[in-house]
């Protein structure tokens, strides 16, 4: 039996979860929000060097699990943003010398995908929505391979950057979902699917042309923008399905909090005879229970760092999924 604890901090969300054989034993996070405006990357930085102490002990208080029943610390090595990245390698090292423990580095978005295995999905198709990611990913010989992807931005990112033209702080995405359930009337706006790839920086342009214009309301716009872009994201994930012939989709990442989505996801997958699955939001948006759930995954199969050479370790902003070497399957 092994106790992992993991560290997110990737980019908004500081975060510590403590996993031991599959089970969360506590999952804490704090995010960085704004009023108004976008992450400024070393603000978010700032705020999880000041947090992560807390964010510790309460995670040992919550779990009434002691220092020396931890047996590894799993932190995210990448992609996400330097600055956030480097606070919790850092606050990692520092654990690991004062545990006398060794390191499990995760991949964040793998992370993201493997926490889906608590919903029983078997062998899914995963349709991969969150801030800076939009892929179609299944797992085949060794690796997370991606079906298609965002050509541009990710889908969440999409979202924030609409929702602070509209003068919404960060993140846009839940309180866009509530304006949305007030819209009334579709209003067309251009649709950009190639083949299983999808393009959202040009709806992003019509949407702050139609905003400006003041002709539309912000809750009709909102609502016609989840309607086009979800479309968009359903259509590629059942050609996906349709393509390798998988019988189960898995929605993750924190776009997938988003109700609406999920029913259309649902609706799709009842027509074509596939099952569906999303793990609870609490495991959609960035938090440190993944983090040690892949750890333990990974910390089982003997994937780890010892003490002695942490050192050498360098967080990795720009890793890709399917770069990544899936050893412990
Ligand atoms: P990545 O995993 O690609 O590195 P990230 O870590 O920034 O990105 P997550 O924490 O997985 O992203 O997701 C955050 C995103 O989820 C934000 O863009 C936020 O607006 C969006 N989001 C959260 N709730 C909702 C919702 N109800 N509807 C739409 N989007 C949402
Ligand atoms: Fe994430």
């Amino acid at each position: 039996m092994s106790t992992i604890l993991g560290i997110e901090s990737t980019a908004h969300t500081f975060g510590i979860g403590i996993v031991s054989e599959g089970k969360i034993l506590v999952n804490i996070k704090d995010t960085y929000t704004t009023e108004a405006g976008g992450i400024i990357p070393v603000n978010a930085a700032k705020h999880h060097a000041e947090i992560s102490e807390k964010i510790y002990c309460e995670a040992l208080n919550i779990s009434k699990i002691t220092e020396d029943k931890i047996d590894a610390i799993s932190f995210s090595q990448g992609p996400g943003l330097s600055p956030c990245l480097l606070e919790g390698i850092r606050f990692a090292k520092k654990l690991s010398k004062k545990l006398n423990k060794p390191l499990v580095p995760v991949n964040h978005c793998i992370a993201h995908l493997e926490i889906g295995k608590i919903t029983k999905a078997k062998d899914p198709l995963m349709l991969y929505v969150s801030g800076a990611n939009t892929q179609i990913i299944a797992y085949s010989t060794g690796k997370y391979r991606i079906f298609g992807e965002t050509l541009d931005l990710g889908v969440g990112n999409f979202i924030d950057t609409f929702a602070r033209e509209i003068g919404i702080g960060f993140p846009g995405g839940p309180k866009i979902q509530q304006l949305a359930s007030l819209g009334k009337n579709y209003i067309e706006l251009p649709y950009v699917v190639k083949g299983m790839d999808i393009s959202l920086s040009g709806i992003l342009t019509n949407l702050k042309q139609k905003f400006n214009s003041k002709n539309y309301s912000k809750e009709d716009l909102c609502y016609s923008m989840q309607e086009t872009v979800f479309a968009m994201l359903i259509e590629t994930a059942e050609r996906a399905l349709a393509h390798t012939g998988k019988k189960e989709l898995l929605l993750g990442g924190g776009v997938a909090c988003n109700t609406r989505l999920q029913e259309m996801c649902k609706k799709m997958c009842d027509e074509r005879g596939v099952k569906f699955f999303v793990p609870p939001n609490s495991l959609l948006t960035d938090n440190g229970a993944m983090i040690a759930f892949l750890g333990e995954v990974m910390f089982n199969k003997k994937i780890f760092v010892n003490k002695n050479k942490i050192d050498n370790l360098d967080i990795k902003p720009r890793q890709r999924t399917d770069e990544v070497n899936v050893e412990w399957k």
